[in-house]
């Protein structure tokens, strides 16, 4: 049986209809518009309602998704969700989301932690799965209720993060010439302590101490992460590149993880790629982890920002820490 070749055959996102402006953080924490929007970019965030949990920002971004592939929940026989603040620590929220979205028992659903490199990851696995003949049509989900994790007295990161979904169907070309060109992944474990949440887990399992250390949020060495981010993405970049003989100038639009507007600046300059050929929404959603590559891909095409024929190059960084890149023709 011939290699099929994978696509992506449509994409959705979800935001939650409540917006957190700078204006507002800034009479919660001793924090300013102004030092938000020089260090970030980032003007408001979403916060997903209470009781609305990260399975049900994914089934929204799902839905429209299929929609847009012209595909139903019945096609589907693979399903991951890229996330760092799943449902519960167990089972799956994939599992949450397949009941949810009324996907059959046939299907394979599981989540993966590459945080906001995780709909990166999630593409070279979903592909990879594709293209053995064994499944046929993939959800990949980015999803992230990260209002949930975030230390809403720490300034150093509360203002930099919000609540969103962005999901991909993938499955075999339609002919018309689009494919997933390339995916590469990277990973610098010995940094994993530069961006994490210390307690939750089986090195820290939650007691009244980890509670009342604030142990189960965000911990963050920004100015540190800040260099790293753009070192890596540069490597990711210049490598999927190089890798598949293409130059800069081939990409119609870059989608970044959007983190922080001038990491996005100093990779636009050190890349010699101009800043308006990076699609950014940084401005209104802040960093929204795992959901931030498929909420702005899907933003990018519904703004005409991503067209038939064009080649997109999707670059990721995030806790891990993880990296990665990918070469997406439309
Ligand atoms: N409001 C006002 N002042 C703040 C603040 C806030 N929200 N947060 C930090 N500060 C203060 C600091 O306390 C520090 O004060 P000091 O000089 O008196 O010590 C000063 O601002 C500068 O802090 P610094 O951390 O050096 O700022 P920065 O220019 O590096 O910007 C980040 C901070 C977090 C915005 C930036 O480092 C960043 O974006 N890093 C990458 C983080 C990231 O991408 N994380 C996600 C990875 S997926």
């Amino acid at each position: 049986m011939a290699t099929p070749t994978i696509a992506i055959l449509g994409t959705g996102s979800y935001v939650p209809t409540r917006v957190l402006t700078n204006e507002e953080l800034s009479k919660k924490v001793d924090t300013t518009d102004e030092w938000i929007l020089t260090r970030t970019g980032i003007k408001q965030r979403r916060i997903a309602a209470e009781g609305e949990s990260t399975s049900d920002l994914a089934a929204h971004a799902a839905k429209a998704a299929l929609i847009d592939a012209g595909l139903t929940a019945a096609d589907i026989d693979l399903l991951i969700v890229a996330t760092i603040t799943p449902d519960l620590p167990m089972p799956a929220t994939a599992t949450i989301v397949q009941h949810k979205l009324g996907i059959g028992t046939h299907a394979a659903c599981f989540d993966l932690n590459a945080a906001c490199s995780g709909f990166v990851y999630g593409l070279d696995t979903a592909s990879a799965m594709l293209a053995s003949g064994r499944y046929r049509h993939a959800l990949v989900i980015g999803a992230e209720k990260l209002s949930s994790v975030v230390d809403w007295k720490d300034r150093t990161t509360c203002v930099l993060f919000g609540d969103a979904a962005g999901a991909a169907v993938l499955g075999p070309t339609r002919g018309d010439g689009a494919r997933i060109i390339a995916t590469k992944l990277y990973s610098e474990g010995g940094m994993a302590e530069m961006l994490c949440i210390p307690a939750g887990g089986s090195a820290n399992p939650a007691s009244t101490a980890t509670l009342a250390g604030d142990q189960h949020f965000i911990k963050m060495k920004g100015r540190e992460i800040f260099k790293v981010a753009v070192r890596e993405m540069e490597d990711a970049v210049e490598e999927i590149l190089e890798q598949h003989a293409m130059t800069a100038d081939q990409i119609a639009c870059v989608i970044p993880h959007q983190a922080n507007l001038r990491i996005i600046e100093a990779l636009s300059k050190s890349m010699e790629i101009p800043l308006d050929r990076f699609f950014i929404n940084v401005d209104r959603f802040g960093n929204t982890s795992g959901a931030s590559i498929p909420l702005a891909l899907d933003e990018a095409r519904r703004l005409g920002r991503v067209r038939r024929g064009d080649t997109t190059l999707l670059v990721a960084f995030g806790a891990g820490l993880t990296y990665g890149a990918a070469l997406v023709r439309w």
